[in-house]
């Protein structure tokens, strides 16, 4: 929570519609910028983001401490913040959500498709990600074989992945078609439906998270299409401390 009056109204701005700290300054010279009716005339006047209303060119700038997105990713861009070779996901973002401090919570590989969560909020990513949290993933797969009896009690006792890892016990469900599985996570190891699809001899062809945290991801969204979380769906995300 910000301190009362904490903030500088040029920040302010700029931090809420995403400009420059220079922009922000010369919509305050040009006196585009209203405090609580009353015209702004100093860069660094001290805003309670909390409770003045604070009018740019007309419009009330609503204060959001923090911005929480859900993304449908595609295959073909990477989890990352910046990337020499391939496309991000903060790329994805529009103009109208994004801001300094964005990153994607959490990784899928390049080639899964899906739910990504996307914040700046760095508290909760970090409870997001905490193993001690166990929030749980699931996962759409279609695999090279149908699963078999073994393989959903393996996962179920926790299967051993290649380099002697042992996984959290894990859901595996097969769905009507052979091969496609829904598998849920507790945990998040680095290619790990992969891996342990490979531990019991078969194959991940196709891979997409629907939802984290017991928070679905969106169908109305396309694949590179995201919108930010109402806020019934940030309290559904944010694990409950333990
Ligand atoms: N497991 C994988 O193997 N890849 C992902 O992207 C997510 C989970």
């Amino acid at each position: 929570m910000p301190n009362k009056k904490s903030l500088r109204l040029d920040r302010f701005l700029s931090n809420q519609l995403n400009i420059s700290r220079n922009d922000a300054k010369e919509l305050i010279k040009k006196r585009l910028v209203t405090v609580n009716g009353e015209t702004a005339k100093l860069f660094d006047m001290k805003t309670d983001p909390l409770t003045d209303k604070v009018v740019s060119e007309g419009k009330e700038v609503l204060y959001r401490k923090h911005i929480y997105i859900m993304l449908n990713k595609p295959a073909g861009v990477v989890c990352a913040t910046r990337d020499r070779l391939s496309e991000t996901v903060l790329e994805l973002i529009p103009e109208e959500l994004r801001r300094e401090g964005l990153f994607p919570a959490g990784r899928l590989d390049k080639d899964t498709v899906g739910f990504v969560f996307i914040t700046d909020d760095g508290e909760l990513a970090h409870d997001l990600l905490s193993p001690k949290k166990h929030v749980s993933k699931r996962y759409f797969a279609i695999l090279e074989k149908p699963v078999t009896e073994g393989d959903i009690k393996a996962f179920a006792e926790g299967i051993t992945i290649d380099g002697g890892e042992k996984c959290l016990p894990a859901e595996l469900e097969p769905s009507e078609k052979p091969g496609e599985v829904f598998i849920t996570l507790h945990e998040g190891k680095y290619h790990q439906i992969k891996r342990m699809a490979e531990a019991v001899g078969n194959r991940v062809v196709y891979l997409k998270r629907i939802s984290i945290g017991g928070l679905m991801l969106d169908e109305n969204l396309a694949e590179g299409q995201c919108r930010e979380l109402t806020e019934s769906e940030r309290i559904t995300i944010s694990p409950s401390p333990i």
